[in-house]
């Protein structure tokens, strides 16, 4: 599919896909081997035929509910870090943009912000002067635009996340946005239908190992992440990613404190508080305070019932078997 639809192309092509119940619309549809809503559809066709890539582009990619919000923050503190401020000390003024901007309006989504809703934006004006550009998707690696699959320069940062915390992020972000003309979703329904890998974006074990195959055949181009490791050694990430990136510390920044800077600035503890992520929407219908959760690893403990658990496990070993991808 290479062109964008007319309304009645748009319905009978919407006809001939699979689809299934969706979670805060009535329907996902299997678009290019992975669930989307319509709205969504039409926004990827017009990025796939339109994006093109620039040499220095970073993409930001994640499957919903996997930490992104903290990537597009982390991605930003970074590669600007020599045109802000960076610490939180009282002492000093700071207008840091991630303090008074949401990380969505500053690492705009391609699918839900630059090609939504029919756009086609002019990007060299919306990016202007601006080097590297920062972008980001939840598009699974095969259905990124072709101009950036075929770059050898772009760098693309994955992250993901334990499915079993991802399942209980997404129940929560979706289940209060769940219009009251749908008949009611259960927990247990949520659950065999993510277990099903029926969820935005996914299945989530095609979406980790397109990446994961990807990082390993070209990894000078994708870097692979886990919530959890970052969770453990944010440090190190930060890090890794200004190394990946082509923006490495040097020793005078490490010894002046500038990486502990920037894991404090993007913390969840920070972000949550600021006055702009606790109003306003700054992706598509979602308010911006839903966005920042609680923020742990292995929140499913308080949730999943322990053949719940066993079972997600279980879909989880048998799919990515064999790939030296594990959880
Ligand atoms: P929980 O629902 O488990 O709390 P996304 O940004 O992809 O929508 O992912 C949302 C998840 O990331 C939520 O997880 C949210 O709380 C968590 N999150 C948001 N900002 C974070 C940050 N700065 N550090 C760590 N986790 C963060």
């Amino acid at each position: 599919q290479d062109a964008e639809l007319s309304n009645n192309e748009a319905k009978e092509f919407l006809l001939s896909l699979p689809k299934e119940r969706g979670w805060r619309t009535s329907h996902l549809y299997l678009f290019q081997n992975f669930w989307c809503q319509p709205k969504e559809i039409q926004a990827i066709i017009s990025l796939q035929k339109h994006f093109q890539a620039q040499e220095n582009d970073l993409l930001v990619a994640t499957i919903p509910k996997s930490g992104t919000t903290w990537l597009k923050a982390l991605a930003f503190a970074i590669v600007k870090r020599t045109h802000f401020n960076t610490s939180l000390s009282k002492t000093s003024h700071n207008d840091h943009p991630l303090l008074s901007s949401n990380p969505h309006d500053l690492v705009p989504f391609l699918e839900y912000k630059l090609y939504a809703n029919g756009r086609i934006p002019d990007l060299s004006t919306l990016f202007h002067d601006q080097e590297p550009r920062l972008l980001a998707t939840h598009l699974p690696f095969p259905s990124l635009p072709s101009s950036i699959n075929s770059s050898d320069t772009c760098r693309v940062i994955y992250l993901c996340r334990n499915p079993l915390d991802n399942f209980i992020s997404v129940w929560h972000f979706l289940k209060g946005m769940r219009p009251k003309t749908l008949p009611s979703l259960s927990f247990e329904d949520g659950f065999e239908m993510y277990c099903r890998g029926v969820v935005g974006f996914g299945p989530y074990w095609d979406h980790m190992l397109g990446y994961w195959q990807a990082s390993l055949e070209q990894p000078q181009k994708v870097l692979f992440l886990k919530y959890e490791d970052m969770k453990e050694d944010i440090s190190v990430h930060v890090k890794r990613i200004a190394d990946f990136v082509g923006f490495p510390f040097s020793l005078e920044e490490e010894k002046n404190g500038v990486v502990e800077e920037i894991v404090r600035l993007c913390s969840f503890e920070n972000l949550k508080e600021l006055e702009v992520n606790k109003s306003g929407k700054s992706i598509a219908c979602f308010e911006n305070k839903s966005l920042f959760r609680k923020g742990e690893v292995g929140d499913w403990k308080n949730h999943l019932t322990p053949s719940m658990a066993e079972r997600l496990n279980k879909v989880m070993e048998d799919k990515l078997a064999g790939s030296g991808l594990s959880f």
